[in-house]
C-alpha cells in the first residue's frame, strides 16, 4: 500500500523547466542557484539564446528569468524567444518570473519581468511566484502590476547580499504553490 502511494506521489510531481536570458552572467548564475534549490536537473535549465519556444512543451512549471537592459527592456536573447512563446497555448502550465536589475535605474527596475508577464497573459498560463520587493530603493518598477510584484526581483549590482535569502524564500513559496 505504501509503495502504491509513493508511486502516485511521483506521478503527481510537476516537471519544472528553467529558461533564462543573461548578458553578463548574473541571471544565469541565479538560474543555476534556483535549479539547485528546486532540485531541477542541469538538462532542464535552458539558456533562451540556445532554445526555441517549443522547448517549453514538456514542462508543467516554467521558471522564466530575464535581466533588464536599455530602459526597462528585455535581455537581448528574449526578444525572439518571447515572440514565439506568446503565440503558444500555455494553458495548464504554471509560470513564475525572476530577473536581475539595478535599483539605481529607478523607474525601470526589473522592467523585463513586467513585459514578460504582460505579453504572456493571452497564453492561458497561470502565474505564480509573486514576491515582495522590500529592501530596495527604486521609485517604480514596471513589474509592479495590479498591486503586486509579478515575480522575483533581484539586484545583484547593489544588493548581492540579499539574493540568497530571497532565493530561498521564493523557491519555498514556489514549491508550496505547485503542491510539492
Ligand atoms: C546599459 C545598461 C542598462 C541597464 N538597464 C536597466 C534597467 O533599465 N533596469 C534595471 O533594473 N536594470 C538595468 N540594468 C542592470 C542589469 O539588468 C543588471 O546589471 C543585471 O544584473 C544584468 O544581468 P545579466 O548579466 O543576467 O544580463 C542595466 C545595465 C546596463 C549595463
Amino acid at each position: 500500500m505504501l509503495f502504491i502511494v509513493s508511486i502516485n506521489k511521483y506521478e503527481e510531481m510537476k516537471k519544472i523547466g528553467i529558461f533564462y536570458g543573461s548578458s553578463t552572467g548574473m541571471t544565469a548564475e541565479v538560474a543555476q542557484e534556483i535549479a539547485k534549490l528546486m532540485g531541477v536537473a542541469e538538462a532542464d535549465v535552458h539558456d533562451v539564446a540556445k532554445s526555441s519556444p517549443s522547448d517549453v512543451a514538456p514542462y508543467d512549471v516554467l521558471l522564466l528569468g530575464s535581466s533588464t537592459w536599455g530602459a526597462g527592456d528585455l535581455q537581448d536573447d528574449w526578444y525572439d524567444f518571447l515572440d514565439g512563446l506568446e503565440a503558444l497555448d500555455l494553458k495548464g502550465k504554471d509560470v513564475a518570473l525572476f530577473g536581475c536589475g539595478d535599483e539605481s535605474m529607478s523607474d525601470t527596475f526589473c522592467g523585463a519581468i513586467g513585459e514578460i508577464y504582460n505579453r504572456l497573459q493571452a497564453t492561458g498560463a497561470k502565474f505564480i511566484g509573486f514576491f515582495n520587493a522590500d529592501g530596495y530603493s527604486f521609485d517604480e518598477s514596471p513589474a509592479f502590476i495590479d498591486g503586486v510584484y509579478v515575480g522575483l526581483l533581484l539586484d545583484q549590482v547593489n544588493h548581492e547580499d540579499m539574493t540568497e535569502g530571497r532565493l530561498k524564500e521564493w523557491t519555498a513559496q514556489i514549491k508550496k504553490e505547485i503542491g510539492e
